[in-house]
Order: C-alpha cells, then sequence, then structure tokens
C-alpha cells in the first residue's frame, strides 16, 4: 500500500498496469473478450470487491492505493477502468459532482459504474454523523439526458441503466417495493407522496460512462 498522487505528473500519468485489477465480468463496451477487465471499488473498506483495485483514505482498511476522494484528480489516467464500484461511500463525499465527474474522467467509453447509497428516508442516512450527502433515487438525474432541466451543472454524462430502491421489510412485504421498481411512474409518485412513511431503505444505481 502506499500513497500515490503527491505530484501533478504522478497523478496524472499513473498507468492501471499488471493483473492486480484484472477481473473477468463485464468488459466497458466494445472492447474484445479476450481483454482483462480493470475494477476500480472507490471506499473500498475492508470488504473490497473480488479482484478489483481497492482506494480508500484509510489505512486500517488496507487498500491498494491510499486515494482521498474529496482531493482532484484521483491518481490515474484517463480511461482506466471499465467498471467502477461506490459501495455505501457517495454518502460521505463533500462534492458529489465532482466526485461523479471524476468516475466518468476514469472510466473508459461505455464503462459502468455501480452506486448503492442510503435512501434519505432511512434511518441509516442520518444516523452515521460522517454522511455528508442524503440522496433520493433521482439524484443522479443531472448527468442523463436530460439532466433534469439543469444540463449545466456537469459536462459528464451517464446512461442510466438501472434503479433499484430497497425499502423497508414491511412495505416490501407489502408489494410497494415491487411498485417502485417496477413502475417509474410510480417511483416518482412516492419520492412525491409517500415516501416519508413508505420509508427506503437502499438504492442501487448502474449507469454507463457516455464519451
Ligand atoms: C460505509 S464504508 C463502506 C466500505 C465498503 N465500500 C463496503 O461496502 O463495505 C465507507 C468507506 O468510505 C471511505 N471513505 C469515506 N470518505 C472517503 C474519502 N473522502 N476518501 C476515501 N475514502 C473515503 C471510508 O474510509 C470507508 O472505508
Amino acid at each position: 500500500m502506499r500513497t500515490v498522487g503527491s505530484t501533478a505528473s504522478e497523478r496524472r500519468s499513473a498507468k492501471v498496469s499488471g493483473q492486480a485489477g484484472a477481473h473477468r465480468e463485464v468488459h466497458a463496451a466494445g472492447l474484445p473478450p479476450h481483454m482483462p477487465i480493470f475494477v476500480l471499488d472507490v471506499g473500498c473498506g475492508i470488504r473490497k470487491q473480488p479482484g478489483a483495485i481497492g482506494i480508500d483514505r484509510n489505512p486500517a482498511s488496507h487498500p491498494d492505493v491510499l486515494v482521498d476522494l474529496d482531493k482532484f484528480p484521483y491518481p490515474f489516467a484517463d480511461d482506466s477502468f471499465d467498471r467502477i464500484t461506490a459501495i455505501h461511500v457517495i454518502e460521505h463525499l463533500n462534492d458529489v459532482l465532482r466526485a461523479m465527474e471524476e468516475f466518468h474522467r476514469l472510466l473508459k467509453p461505455g464503462g459502468t459504474l455501480r452506486i448503492e447509497t442510503p435512501h434519505y428516508t432511512d434511518y441509516s442516512s442520518f444516523c452515521d454523523p460522517t454522511h455528508k450527502n442524503h440522496l433520493n433515487s433521482f439524484s443522479f438525474r443531472y448527468f442523463g439526458p436530460k439532466h433534469g432541466g439543469f444540463g449545466y451543472y456537469s459536462e459528464a454524462r451517464f446512461r442510466e441503466v438501472s434503479v433499484g430502491v430497497k425499502l423497508l421489510s414491511f412495505w416490501k412485504w407489502l408489494g410497494f417495493e415491487f411498485l417502485v421498481n417496477h413502475f417509474p411512474r410510480y417511483r416518482r409518485f412516492w419520492e412525491h407522496y409517500l415516501c416519508y412513511i413508505v420509508r427506503g431503505k437502499a438504492m442501487e444505481f448502474e449507469f454507463a460512462a457516455e464519451k
């Protein structure tokens, strides 16, 4: 483990090399199947995704590279990764838009991004004082085709592949989770009118980088 990125040239030129991050599940769009797959697990903690390069700012988590995700740029070259996973991390960061732009820079065209994060109505969103962002299932629309009407927020573009919402068990059992996940208009209705009662738990987003 070492800290990379102490100089500007080191940060920009660091290349992903070797097989440490090779992973054999998903390729960025259009890449031949024999090529190794590089996965970056940001904020990996102690449960790094198998085969991924893990980055975290906490040395106790023994990441492959010590990186503070609030400092930009991250120490990898453009278009380095086929996939980035951010599992219960984005809610900890100072600047969600800037981090998303950095994920976009690091992904190959068509590379995929998985984000898992609490829904803001869940107990876990507010019980952890290190959470700085409290998000809902539309929080990443600014990177999509219609930009939520605020396309000028960022030039990074992601295609939304899927959004999954988990609700508290009681509401799942009553069928609300099925409705929220199978009918986008119902999900909007739920976010606007119901979610303070029919409370969410966690969200799982899959995006593809458009470049
Ligand atoms: C809730 S843990 C999730 C860990 C892991 N992804 C998992 O699913 O088990 C959040 C992780 O994000 C890391 N983290 C929070 N803020 C960070 C930052 N600014 N830079 C790097 N890592 C950060 C923490 O050190 C911690 O390991």
